[in-house]
């Protein structure tokens, strides 16, 4: 077994590493918080041939299998001043940072930008793959450039934000999702002047019903976690991933068509085109609150499949698998799985 302190454990269960708490289990399993580590554990599997798959928060991932290889939990730490002037700040963070903990730490800090998409599960390395996003703020609105490992090679590669091909929980990182780069930093320029972004309905209600105007970075954040507590399980009580599918995007013909047939559709523009809230979609066609072999459909948040009790990933895709068929029988509209299913 190779490096300083690491170890590579044999047959580990993965329950407490995903956010479904679903029992599967690593054939291999390290550990990793230095860069050395990261390269042995690398050239171990390599020596081996075995596959590395790499594992952050476990946040946005459905197992419905045991991994073959080896699989790395990332768990470098470490915040670094890249750049800074008067109005503004890059700052290098390490991919096992808690994504959470790091909106905290802007805001105590007084950088800008990311208070919107607190209370995200997750880590940093992992926040760019989806292109984590909520309450009318994206990590791309932030996003200056990353570093990335590749798994065959071993060697460090930088990716600006135009490599990136960021777009709606989407991004290079995530349609190439096996192509094997461990997202080791990520750089992100945040403002010193607090100019949020309040726009979003939800965001509008909670100021309104708090009888805050003009909130202050704080006071944006805890609105922000109000909300999400208000809708989304924690998945520390209740096995979930956030939102299970992405809100499908369609012309401004077809959104015209369902307008006409279904004139409570919830939508949105989107630059020429329109986004459905995929919740309704659900949520009409009689799923919210489901529950069936220990998985089901939040009853609060009809775009959230949980864990209930002692479900495992086939059954959670298996109800997926139903809703896209209903869905796409009712309006004629395919959902996409947003999480990585292995
Ligand atoms: N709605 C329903 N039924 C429901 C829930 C919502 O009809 O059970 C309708 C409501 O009309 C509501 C609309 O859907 O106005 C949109 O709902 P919400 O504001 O909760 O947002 P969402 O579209 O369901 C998206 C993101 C979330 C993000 C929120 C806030 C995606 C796939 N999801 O959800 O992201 O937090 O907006 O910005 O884009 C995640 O990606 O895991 C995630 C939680």
């Amino acid at each position: 077994m190779p490096g300083h302190n690491m170890t590579i454990q044999r047959a580990v269960s993965l329950k407490d590493r995903n956010t479904f708490g679903f029992d599967v289990r690593a054939e291999y399993f390290a550990q990793v918080d230095s860069w050395d580590d990261v390269n042995d554990a690398i050239s171990w599997s390599g020596k081996k041939s075995l596959p590395v798959f790499v594992l952050g928060g476990g946040s946005n991932l459905v197992l419905t299998r045991d991994i073959e290889g080896l699989v790395l939990a990332v768990e470098t730490r470490g915040i670094e001043v890249v750049n800074e002037d008067s109005s503004s700040i890059t700052l290098q963070i390490a991919a096992g940072e808690n994504w959470h903990q790091f909106v905290m730490y802007c805001c105590e800090h007084g950088y800008h930008g990311v208070e919107n998409l607190a209370l995200i599960p997750g880590n940093v390395g992992a926040a760019p793959i989806q292109n984590i996003g909520a309450y009318g703020v994206e990590l791309c609105d932030v996003f200056e450039s990353l570093d990335a490992i590749s798994l065959s090679d071993g060697l460090t590669h930088t990716f600006s934000r135009a490599d990136c091909q960021f777009a709606y929980r989407d991004s290079a990182f995530k349609r190439a999702a096996k192509t094997g780069f461990l997202i080791s930093q990520v750089r992100l320029k945040l403002n010193k002047i607090f100019a949020p972004n309040l726009e979003y309905g939800a965001l509008q209600n909670a100021m309104h019903e708090h009888g805050i105007d003009r909130p202050n970075a704080q006071q944006l954040v805890d609105l922000v976690c109000a909300i999400r507590q208000s809708k989304l399980p924690n998945p520390a009580e209740i096995g979930n991933a956030g939102s299970f599918f992405t809100n499908p995007i369609v012309s401004p013909e077809t959104h015209e068509v369902l307008k006409t047939k279904h004139p409570q559709l919830v939508s949105f523009p989107d630059g020429e085109r329109f986004k459905l809230a995929a919740a309704w979609l659900i949520e009409r066609c009689g799923w919210k609150g489901h529950r069936e072999n220990g998985v089901g459909v939040h009853d609060k948040q009809a775009l959230v499949l949980v864990n209930q009790k002692g479900g495992d990933g086939q059954s959670l895709i298996a109800l997926a698998d139903k809703i896209v068929c209903s869905v796409s029988e009712t309006f004629g509209v395919e959902l996409e799985i947003e999480p990585l299913v292995v």
